[in-house]
């Protein structure tokens, strides 16, 4: 099929674009490389041997969007700022992107004709769980502008399935994305000082004297450190690739799913995994808290 990819260039979306080339789809990316980079699209040609299509365009440009719509079967929606630290920090730019993004696309795509979409949403949406592994049933009392942002792209898709019959979604609750491509050639490799622990614990690793952060040793876990669901960036992209067959069969309406292992790791846990993988030692202290982050 003809697939529309927004936010291609990302971490998570560069990764799915290998994905979907390999299965054999034909992939449009709409990315405004405010994050995302020409490179990692150049790597995942290279590493498929087949070419993308490239639309520079930002996610709120309606006017830019439609065109970017023409032939397309399905959209996959990873256009959105993800930071959870900065989400604090830019409640503003957080719900005019992410939001007001979502709507512009939803809009662009119904004046289109192109009723399905796999939309990227978030465990964050959840907040601090009290049944763990979380099931999609569980209450969404997210804790974070981030995941307020989330849970209201979630409220926009559903609306827009109210008022348009044909319209099928599929909603992809992440948990942690982490990992790379297997051939090496592709990865997490975040502009700037990344927030999340991973790339962060690369840089630890590859930089002399460097030490990580710990934020918070006194969480209710077995070692006091906060515990995520670290899922495999390869396994999300498959995930994807799944929910466009299921979408494209659906009958309408939105179907939601958590993608996650349902094994919760601890920083500490994942900081000994990455020492043992890598042959590196990570000094690390604890530190206060970060504002906005949930215990498991
Ligand atoms: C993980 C843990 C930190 C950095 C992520 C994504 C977000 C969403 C939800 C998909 C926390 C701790 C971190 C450091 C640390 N994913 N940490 N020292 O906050 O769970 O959010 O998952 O939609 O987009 O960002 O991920 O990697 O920032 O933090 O101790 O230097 O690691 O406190 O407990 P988080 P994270």
């Amino acid at each position: 099929m003809k697939l529309l990819v927004c936010g291609g260039a990302g971490y998570l979306g560069s990764h799915l674009c290998v994905t979907l080339l390999q299965v054999g789809h034909d992939v449009r990316v709409y990315d405004d490389f405010s994050t995302g980079t020409r490179r990692a699209l150049a790597r995942a040609e290279a590493i498929t041997g087949r070419t993308l299509e490239v639309v520079e365009g930002d996610v709120r440009d309606g006017a830019r969007l439609r065109p970017a719509l023409a032939g397309v079967h399905a959209v996959l929606h990873l256009a959105a700022k993800k930071s959870v630290a900065e989400s604090a920090r830019r409640p503003d730019a957080y719900r005019d992107n992410n939001v007001g993004g979502t709507i512009a696309l939803l809009a662009a795509m119904r004046a289109e004709g192109v009723r399905r979409l796999v939309f990227s949403s978030s465990a964050a949406v959840y907040g601090d769980a009290t049944v763990v592994p979380v099931p999609e049933q569980a209450p969404l009392r997210p804790t974070s502008v981030y995941g307020r942002t989330k849970q209201h792209m979630e409220q926009v898709v559903a609306e827009r399935a109210a008022a348009w019959p044909e319209f099928a979604a599929v909603s992809l609750r992440y948990f942690n994305p982490v990992g790379a491509h297997p051939s090496g050639r592709l990865g997490e490799s975040p502009r700037g000082e990344p927030d999340n622990l991973m790339p962060r614990l690369a840089r630890a690793a590859g930089t002399r004297g460097a030490s990580l952060r710990v934020f918070g040793g006194d969480y209710p876990t077995p070692d006091g450190t906060c515990v995520r669901d670290y899922v495999h960036v390869q396994d999300l992209a498959q995930a994807h690739a799944a929910a466009i067959e299921c979408v494209v069969r659906s009958d309408g309406g939105v179907t939601t799913l958590n993608l996650g292992t349902g094994r919760g790791t601890s920083v500490l846990q994942l900081l000994h995994a990455f020492e043992q993988a890598s042959g590196r030692r990570i000094p690390y202290e604890i530190v206060d808290r970060r504002p906005g982050d949930i215990a498991a």
